[in-house]
């Protein structure tokens, strides 16, 4: 019998089974060599039906010397999406060990502790998002039974999983690190989401789902957290339904900062915070509309202040669980982001888009 949370269960460990001992060539054997090449030709002749491994499977390649790049794999189990082998690189892969051990710390008693006090919410969350924010993305995408949200960077499930919860809307996360996404399936089972939840290991630039497979989206601060921001864009755009919607939000570098203040931003800030261009650019040339862009700096440097308060508050417990050194560097940098968003250098918005015109 299929209980719930079983589908989103096999995922992750396969995901994992691909980690254990063997080298990667032998993991990517045990996936099964069909399979594998099936995906490779579709990356190279169908650019619509699946993308996964189009991004780094390079065409003149063998598709198991391109695969011995890869980092992660898992059959897919559903029939709205292909099996396909997730490549990363080296940057994305550093990035994603990094967000995962994050989740992991953020697990602890006195971290779920402050996470309440500031975010209104004990789910892990990894970025500004707080519940009343969320409630306004609620109302943004009109979200509501029948609905099919993707959440793109879903880490521990902050705010997909309360997104769903207050909706009844069909949820699917994306993510890339494992620490993160089983933190997600464990909570969608414990509030019997799981049913209408899936989890999905894969990167955003390359999204494992057929072409017009969602009618809503939404990701919390992963723009700034992602090299790839138009690929992003563009691959949400098509799975996107025409007319569906996005809302995100991401932090970003005030507009043109002199090279000293920059310097200081970009410091304090999460790692991709410099875009190419400006985001309504990069809307527009991935095709989506930009319906409303909302400045939420003031409420963001509100919630970065009240974290650094409750993370001195409780020093002590936060000490026992990063150690003496990672305590400190937290605290650091946490007052270096202060600093640089009260100083008008580093801001947060929310957008606001459409599919299509
Ligand atoms: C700041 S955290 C936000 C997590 C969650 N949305 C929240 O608000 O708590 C950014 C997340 O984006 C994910 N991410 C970054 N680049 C990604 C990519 N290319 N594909 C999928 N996820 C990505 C990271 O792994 C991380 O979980």
């Amino acid at each position: 019998m299929v209980e719930p949370g079983d589908r989103i269960i096999r995922i992750a460990e396969h995901a994992q089974a691909l980690h254990s001992g063997q080298n990667l060539a032998q993991k990517l054997d045990a996936l099964g060599g069909e399979r594998l090449s099936d995906s490779s030709r579709a990356a190279s002749n169908d650019a619509g039906g699946l993308t996964l491994s189009a991004r780094s499977c390079q065409p003149k390649k063998s598709p198991k010397a391109a695969l011995r790049r890869s980092h992660i794999g898992y059959p897919d189990p559903s029939a709205t999406h292909e099996p396909s082998i997730m490549a990363l690189t080296r940057e994305l892969d550093e990035l994603a060990c990094s967000h995962g051990k994050c989740a992991e710390l953020a697990r602890a008693d006195a971290m779920r502790d402050l996470e309440r006090s500031v975010y209104g919410c004990d789910y892990g969350g990894n970025g500004g998002a707080t519940r009343l924010e969320a409630e306004r993305v609620f109302e943004l995408l009109e979200l509501r039974l029948g609905v099919r949200l993707l959440d793109v960077g879903a880490g521990s499930g902050w705010p997909a999983l309360y997104l769903a919860q207050i909706s009844g809307c069909d949820l699917v996360m994306v993510d890339i690190p494992l620490a993160s996404l089983r933190i997600a399936r464990e909570r969608a089972v414990a509030d019997g989401l799981a049913q209408r939840c899936e989890i999905i290991a894969a990167d955003a630039a390359a999204l494992p789902f057929r072409d017009a497979s969602f009618d809503a989206f939404n990701h919390s601060d992963v723009l700034c957290c992602t090299p790839d921001k138009l690929g992003v864009l563009r691959s949400c755009r098509r799975v996107a339904r025409d007319g569906a919607r996005m809302t995100f939000t991401t932090i970003s570098l005030a507009p043109s900062l002199p090279a000293t203040e920059r310097g200081i931003a970009m410091e304090s800030g999460p790692r991709f915070m410099d875009s190419e261009e400006d985001y309504a650019a990069l809307l527009r040339q991935s095709g989506w509309s930009l319906r409303e862009r909302i400045d939420l700096t003031s409420a963001y440097l509100s919630s970065m202040w009240s974290e650094l308060d409750g993370m001195k508050a409780r020093a002590d417990a936060l000490t026992q669980v990063f150690g003496q050194a990672e305590f400190t560097r937290r605290m650091q940098r946490q007052q270096a982001a202060v600093a640089a968003i009260d100083a008008g250098f580093v801001r947060r918005e929310l957008f606001v888009a459409q599919a299509g015109g």
